[in-house]
């Protein structure tokens, strides 16, 4: 398919996909506005930067930072946290919470929804109070953690300072020590000062550790406490107005080229000349309401039909029959209007046209025509009339010869399929410059088929999304089977008649 056929598909399938598209637009609207509103409420938290980090570069602060933020944004969200709010504040469900993060500000917002204004205001402080606690809860894990590790170090540090101290207070109540006692005081004394300078470092450490912990737990301070929105913040209509628009398009273009697909009954008329490998000789739209079976001249249809006309000499001039069978393959397509338009259209240019009813099962030319039906072709086939005694003259003056059924007939097919059929059919074709036949359709009964025999020269009916593809291509078989040579094919009830048939006929 080209981009062209995709645009035809969408225009042919304009409504399908127009209705669908405010069937889901409705929906959306609709189940949205029905939807119970939901609030949103936000507190700001200030995130201090750690006063051990001022003095730090701006480039690794600003990336602990965001950090930090992070982890807090990931805690305030947290399933647990969402848990505990849902326990305190006593709710059936847990409200939702999202963290906005400013980047490059020591700001970040818990936004909480829920289904009522208070409710949010509530779950939003909550959050941040409990956002709050943990952090400080996390920072007093690690000072035990510290204080621990710390009285340890420092216990092990006493032992050893004791251990050394009783030899070193022993040595110093001598009265007179030796030499040698005298350096041994000398190192006890050395060693107990630098054991001493360590635990004084490590207790300066664990100070400053603990200070900065202590710092840590309590970076995080409300700087605007939510309160009860004013107005819901949701759902919104206009946004699933417009997710209704854009789902309704996909579905409807889906839709649309599904039908495309699954439809057998052929609607373009490019597709109606794919599938026949025949020309368009004409395309005969809609009649309007107040038309009668013989269109209004000047009409849109009549013109059609001077169009077909045109089409049709330049195929005669070509080297066809000047008689021409009319057929299609089912019935109410229109070939009885097209035959009795068509000759009528045709005397218009001063030729003599003969319109011939052989549809003798449903014969309709007499009524187009506004003619009596006692005698006609069956009496003629029949042997009980000479042809210039049934052969009449259409009422006013529009010059168009009718050979009409003849009243009610037994045995039809055997009728057409005689060889008096055949003869009859020469002599109008001797008499006349065009001789048109109407008939049944093909599909339905053996008559059209022994028709074409007779009268190759055949021109295929298609009534617009009324005839199947597949039943084209069996009227093509068929016709091809008896050696017939269908000459084009004629659209009814065509959309917007392009005017570029009759071109489209002659650059073939
Ligand atoms: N182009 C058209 N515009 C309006 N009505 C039409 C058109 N073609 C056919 N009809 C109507 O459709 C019905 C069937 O047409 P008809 O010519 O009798 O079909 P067929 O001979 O193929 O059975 C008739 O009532 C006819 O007036
Ligand atoms: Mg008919």
């Amino acid at each position: 398919m080209e981009l062209r056929d995709y645009l035809v598909v969408i225009d042919r399938r304009k409504r399908l996909i127009g209705s669908t598209v405010l069937i889901t637009t409705i929906v959306a609207a609709v189940v949205t506005a029905t939807m119970s509103p939901s609030y949103t409420a936000s507190t700001a938290l200030h995130v201090a930067t750690p006063s051990s980090l001022t003095t730090a570069g701006v480039l690794g602060t600003t990336d602990y930072m965001d950090r930090l933020q992070n982890t807090y944004a990931r805690l305030a969200a947290s399933g647990q946290t969402r848990t505990a709010i849902k326990k305190k504040l006593h709710l059936s469900y847990r409200p939702h919470i999202s963290v906005k993060l400013h980047p490059n500000t020591e700001l970040m917002e818990v936004h909480a929804s829920a289904g009522r204004a208070a409710v949010a205001a509530a779950a939003a402080n909550l959050d941040a109070r409990l956002l709050m606690a943990q952090v400080r809860e996390l920072g007093n894990e690690t000072l035990n953690d510290l204080d621990a590790q710390f009285r340890q170090q420092m216990a092990s540090l006493q032992t050893q300072i004791a251990r050394e101290r009783a030899p070193y207070n022993a040595l110093l109540a001598l009265s007179s020590p030796t030499p040698a006692q005298q350096a041994k005081i000398a190192d006890l004394r050395t060693d107990i000062a630098v054991k001493v300078g360590a635990a004084t470092q490590q207790e300066a450490a664990y100070e400053t550790n603990r200070a900065s912990i202590l710092d840590r737990s309590n970076l995080l301070s409300v700087v605007a406490p939510a309160s009860a929105p004013d107005s819901a913040s949701g759902p919104s209509v206009k946004l699933a107005v417009a997710l209704g628009l854009l789902v309704g398009l996909i579905a409807g273009l889906g839709l649309a080229f599904l039908f495309e697909n699954l439809s057998t009954r052929m609607e373009a008329t490019d597709e109606i000349e794919d599938v026949a490998g025949l020309p368009i000789l004409g395309a005969i739209p809609m009649a309007a309401a107040t038309e009668g079976p013989l269109f209004n001249s000047g009409s849109p249809t009549e013109e059609s039909f001077r169009r077909l006309r045109t089409n049709i000499h330049a195929l005669e001039r070509a080297g066809s029959s000047n008689l021409l069978l009319v057929t299609s393959a089912e019935p109410n397509e229109g070939k009885s209007t097209i035959v009795a338009n068509l000759a009528a259209s045709m005397a218009q240019t001063g030729q003599s046209v003969v319109a011939v009813d052989a549809d003798l099962r449903l014969p309709t030319q007499h009524e187009i025509f506004g003619l009596p039906n006692v005698v006609g072709l069956g009496s003629v086939l029949r042997g009980f009339k000479r042809l210039e005694d049934v052969l009449q003259k259409a009422p006013g003056g529009i010059g168009v010869t009718v050979l009409t059924s003849g009243g009610p007939l037994d045995h039809p097919a055997e009728l057409l399929a005689s060889s008096a059929m055949g003869d009859l059919l020469r002599d109008l074709s001797k008499r006349f410059d065009v001789v048109l036949v109407d008939s049944p359709a093909l599909l339905a009964l053996a008559d059209a088929l022994s028709l074409a025999t007779e009268a190759p020269d055949v021109l295929i009916v298609v009534g617009r999304t009324q005839t199947r593809r597949e039943a084209l291509l069996s009227v093509r078989k068929q016709l091809s089977a008896i050696g017939a040579n269908p000459l084009g094919v004629i659209v009814n009830r065509a959309e917007n008649v392009p005017s570029y048939n009759y071109y489209t006929y002659n650059r073939r």
